[in-house]
């Protein structure tokens, strides 16, 4: 059954409106509300002096009207008292520049100090209200990563990366010979002398680069089960969530969320479409839908970091404030956002806001409630949510897609760390891949390297960059289908070339070796052939030698008829990564050989997805689509003809 809820900030608007607030909640239908995130300093104005009557006040209305309480750690906001008793636990840019106290996020994630008072005003909140009825989950933090906060160049963070990299290396020598510091002769003789990798003279060395972001992720990871444990212990039986933004891949989502009970995670898809690495032409299209798979995929991506369990945390209802241009959405994608997140596992969907504020940085961002307490169109779609939800079933999770896409966050790293190419992205890359298999009406979870690949038919490897020998064991063990993209398996743990050159250990799959790879720029004129069919290149390129069947060439006056695509009956290597429409055929090929199921005459802005016992169509498009399903179809949401921005959910 979905469920709804809302953001809340009772401390934004006078108390005289609470009730009214928690009573039109309750009343629209909502179960959940998420409170406190950045009342830090209300709370502790300051040091050791608690005033909790207002939040105490607040949490009994909203309990009293009905809804469960999402509570709050705020350690996104440390108080001004903090930052000017120790200012040392400020962040400091990759220019040396220390980011002050005036918004959020303002710490350093290595700062002991911060640590301390972080345990000290989780353990509050926890103490206070870790068994509270009112209170039924907890969310740690908020938005890990959000404004460029997980990379901190301070000298707290200088020491901790040189205890981090005593304990991976042990000696010295090891860490010269994995970062090999001889090529510019520049070897240390002790961990103490080791740096940030920030205001070099030219680029680091790619091992020190990853090393950071390793050592980043891991401080988010301690940071956040910090903050779990104290949570486990003092609020039993409350899950705790955090709210990631899928967009930030600095720290690696699957490990924070190997710690807590269920992901959520932060949906704004117009947003999401100002930054979005298409063209004009494709954004105007999408201006106010935004791009139909971005929600889906993240989606699928937070219910594997929450292992089987996800909510969207901040669904937004109307535009937002922080992108380069705000536009809104269409009247009517709150509610197909919201159905879309159910379809795809979601089990509740909270929208940011509950009223527009009338002050300070997010004046503009639209809510479910205008500044003047009317209903705001997201209100009115809320509503219809509600109505719609009443007519379904009782449905179970997702089941098992029979695709699955690799999603590996150290990968990602390695691509920043030693790019070859200033427009490579592997986030473009694997988003390529999630479109042409949903918009072939197939069904595709995102997994890690640590997941259980036994009943996928395909596992696509889009560009998994750190060879994995423990990995390629499981592919083997599977009787899945693979796919490797180009740069799989192209570097060691320690950022070098394997031994017996790319694809490294996944040559137990098949037979590759890569031998010269390019980078090339928008202008190449290069093409790929696949089964008769002509298509760009996009800006990567790979000379390999293989002894499989090639099934697509390039085409082009440098090595003409090289292969691009080689396979053999368990895996296929392709040697560039496809530009989409060629990718749309290389899919069509591969769902054939896997034998995987897609829904038949899926129109290109329509996505139809399953859960469990009930399919969903989805128009993303801004005129009316007809389903290609048999006449006897017996729909509980919609109809055989989609209006545009509309939603038909029909049993199986
Ligand atoms: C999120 C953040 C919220 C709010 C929202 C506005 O990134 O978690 O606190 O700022 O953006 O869209």
């Amino acid at each position: 059954m979905l469920e709804l809820g809302v953001c809340y900030y009772p401390e934004q608007w006078p108390k005289e409106m609470w009730a009214d607030d928690a009573r039109k909640m309750a009343a629209l239908g909502l179960t959940w509300v998420r409170i406190a995130e950045f009342t830090w300093s209300l709370v502790e104005p300051s040091e050791g002096e608690f005033d909790w009557d207002w939040l105490d006040q607040a949490v009994d209305t909203l309990g009293k009207a009905g809804l469960q309480v999402v509570m709050c750690t705020p350690t996104a906001a440390p108080p001004k008292w903090l930052v000017d008793k120790h200012p040392e636990i400020l962040p400091v840019d990759e220019h040396g520049n220390v980011r002050k106290f005036g918004a959020r996020r303002h710490y350093c994630f290595s700062s002991d100090i911060y640590h301390e008072h972080a345990v000290r005003i989780t353990k509050a909140f926890a103490n206070r209200y870790g068994k509270n009825e009112f209170v039924h989950a907890w969310q740690v933090d908020n938005e890990y990563g959000d404004h460029n906060t997980i990379y901190s160049y301070s000298d707290v963070a200088q020491t901790a990366f040189q205890k981090w990299l005593s304990a991976r290396y042990e000696a010295i020598d090891c860490l010269n010979e994995a970062w090999g510091t001889r090529f510019w002769g520049m070897t240390y003789q002790s961990f103490s002398q080791i740096e940030l990798p920030n205001n070099l003279v030219e680029e680091p060395s790619p091992t020190h680069l990853l090393d950071f972001y390793r050592f980043s992720s891991d401080q988010v990871v301690s940071f956040n089960k910090m903050q779990v444990d104290l949570l486990r212990k003092l609020s039993p039986g409350r899950p705790i969530t955090h709210n990631f933004m899928g967009h930030n891949t600095d720290f690696d989502h699957y490990a924070v969320g190997k710690d807590i009970d269920f992901a959520s995670w932060d949906s704004y898809p117009m947003g999401a479409l100002v930054y979005a690495g298409l063209d004009d032409e494709e954004k105007a299209e999408r201006l106010r839908t935004g791009i139909p798979d971005q929600p889906a995929f993240n989606n699928d991506l937070y219910r594997q970091v929450g292992q089987g369990k996800a909510w969207i945390m901040e669904q937004q209802p109307g535009p937002v404030n922080w992108a380069k241009h705000n536009q809104s959405p269409q009247d009517g994608m709150t509610r197909l956002w919201t159905w879309l997140a159910y379809a795809h596992g979601v089990d509740v969907v909270c929208y940011f806001r509950w009223r527009q504020s009338k002050f300070a940085q997010e004046q503009f961002h639209a809510g479910l409630l205008l500044p003047n307490n009317e209903p705001d169109q997201g209100f009115l779609e809320v509503e219809q949510v509600v109505r719609e939800s009443a007519l379904l079933p009782e449905t179970g999770q997702r089941q098992q897609s029979e695709v699955a896409l690799v999603l590996d966050y150290p990968s990602r790293w390695a691509a920043h760390a030693l790019p070859q190419g200033e427009d490579y992205s592997s986030s473009r890359v694997a988003m390529d891949w999630y479109v042409a298999f949903s918009q072939r009406g197939i069904d595709v979870d995102i997994v890690g390297p640590h997941s259980d690949l036994e009943h996928y038919k395909l596992v696509v490897v889009p560009d998994m960059i750190i060879d994995n020998s423990a990995f390629v064991d499981k592919l083997e063990e599977s009787s899945a289908k693979v796919y490797l993209g180009a740069r799989t398996g192209s570097k060691t743990k320690d950022m070098h070339i394997p031994t017996k050159l790319p694809p490294g250990n996944f040559t137990r799959l098949i037979d590759v070796k890569v031998e010269r790879v390019e980078s090339l720029p928008p202008y190449n004129k290069d093409r790929v052939e696949l089964d008769g069919i002509l298509g760009d290149l996009g800006n990567w390129r790979e000379h390999i030698v293989s002894d499989e069947t090639v099934l697509a060439t390039f085409q082009s006056e440098f090595r003409q008829g090289s292969p691009a695509l080689v396979g053999n009956d368990k895996c296929w290597y392709g040697a560039t990564h496809f530009t989409p429409s060629l990718l749309q055929e290389v899919v069509g090929k591969l769902t054939s050989w896997a034998d995987v199921f897609a829904s038949p005459n899926v129109a290109t802005n329509v996505r139809v997805t399953r859960r469990e016992n009930l399919k969903f169509a989805f128009n993303f498009s801004h005129k009316p689509e007809q389903l290609d399903l048999p006449t006897e179809t017996q729909f509980l949401v919609g109809g055989m003809e989609l209006a545009p921005y509309d939603v038909a959910i029909w049993q199986i």
